[in-house]
């Protein structure tokens, strides 16, 4: 309890650090924004006070001539002040111009923004369950500033490893080990900075990158869901893809029922965060998804919170459904999901300290995976 008070004050202070350092950025601007905007409005008051010293300059004089009369006199004070609504209005739609200016500056920031990946090359990849290659891959996110310093920490070192077509592989390691990281290179969300990673043998940057999410499927623990129809959320709003298909691909994976007891079917409206579905039926329907497109290799980042039997159950059937006939890469937080694998990795800051099939690492009493399997995996997971 005491180390987890400690814990939130830091946090309490790196986050009051933060919000202080922007205030402190935000403060200048807008202290320049309100002087510009007090300059503007002061030239109108102050336009507007020298037209009223001429109006009552000249009706003085004229009136002095005897050329007007005191109505005379008060309708040009009148209608000099009548002026003043326009000039007010010039000032405001010169504010507004001024922010549509900015505006536009950012939108071209925007658009100036070039992917850091290439689009890849135009070798297809072949259909079917695709061998996953890793070599001696490193990888590390854009570097931070750390004190002044630019760091690059290394997250992936000398990953190395070979999946045959069809098999499963096991990826186990603690958290901030670099299991999802590896995911998201299979993804080709990120270029490692070296070695080569292939899929069915083709390079995984000599296919068009637009293509690989076709071949490569991926369902994380954090599921994003749209807000509109179940239908839509299966067919990620490909016309293409019938009823028929969709009833066709729940029953293979059993998931009827689970349609049945939604109030309106595929019809149901899902709303923002994921709406009325509990997370392991938002996964269910992830898998449903990628079970619709079809890829070669299917990545799971298995969600590490307990779920309810019935569900947990379901998405048990739906992965062995998911992972027939194609290549599996798990990212494993359960016991049931590794006696599946026929691969196991083992990843620990960032490198493989174990790789290998899964019953000869079971067999093996010093093996990394044997030790782990004693000392049940999720105590040493945590
Ligand atoms: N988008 C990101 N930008 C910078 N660093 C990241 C990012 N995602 C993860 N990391 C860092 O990379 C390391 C590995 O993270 P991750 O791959 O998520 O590990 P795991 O999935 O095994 O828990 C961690 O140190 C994490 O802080
Ligand atoms: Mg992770």
């Amino acid at each position: 309890m005491y180390i987890f008070l400690t814990c939130h004050q830091w946090a309490i202070s790196y986050v009051l650090h933060r919000f202080y350092r922007i205030i402190q950025g935000w403060l200048i601007v807008y202290h320049k924004a309100r002087l510009a905007g007090t300059w503007l409005w002061g030239t109108s008051v102050g336009l507007f006070i020298v037209g009223n010293a001429l109006a009552l300059a000249v009706s003085t004089y004229l009136w002095n001539q005897q050329a007007i009369t005191i109505g005379g006199v008060y309708l040009l004070f009148h209608y000099s002040n009548l002026l003043r609504d326009p000039i007010e209005k010039i000032r405001e739609e010169l504010e507004d111009l001024q922010k549509a200016e900015a505006s536009i500056y950012r939108i071209q920031e925007l658009l100036q923004i070039q992917p850091q990946l290439s689009a890849g090359g135009d070798r297809s990849l072949p259909k079917g369950a695709l061998a996953v290659t890793f070599e001696e891959v490193c990888f590390s996110y854009e570097s931070q500033r750390v004190e002044g310093k630019e760091e690059r920490e290394p997250v992936l070192q000398g990953i190395s490893f070979h999946l045959p077509p069809g098999q499963m592989l096991g990826i186990l390691g603690r958290t901030g080990s670099g299991k999802t990281t590896l995911a998201r290179l299979l993804l080709r969300l990120y270029e490692p900075q070296s070695g080569t990673i292939r899929l069915g043998n083709i390079g995984i940057d000599s296919t068009p990158l637009i293509e690989l999410p076709q071949y490569v499927g991926i369902v994380t623990q954090d599921v994003k869901l749209f807000q509109t129809t179940v239908r839509n959320n299966l067919t990620l709003f490909n016309p293409k893809i019938g009823e028929e298909q969709i009833l066709q691909v729940l029953e293979e994976m059993g998931l009827l029922t689970w349609l049945q007891s939604l109030p309106q079917g595929l019809e149901t409206q899902l709303g923002a965060d994921n709406g009325s579905l509990s997370a392991g039926q938002a996964q269910l329907l992830a898998f449903a998804r990628i079970f619709l497109k079809d890829p070669g290799l299917v990545i799971l980042d298995e969600a590490s919170s307990r779920l309810d039997p019935f569900t947990e159950t379901l998405i048990e059937q739906a992965v062995d459904k998911l992972l027939q006939g194609r290549t599996g890469v798990i990212i494993a937080h359960r016991l049931k999901t590794i006696q599946r694998a026929d691969q196991i990795l083992i990843l620990e800051k960032g490198k493989v300290i174990e790789y290998g099939p899964r019953e000869q690492l079971k067999n093996d009493a010093n093996s990394r995976f044997s030790q782990l399997l004693q000392t049940s995996l999720m105590e040493v997971l945590a």
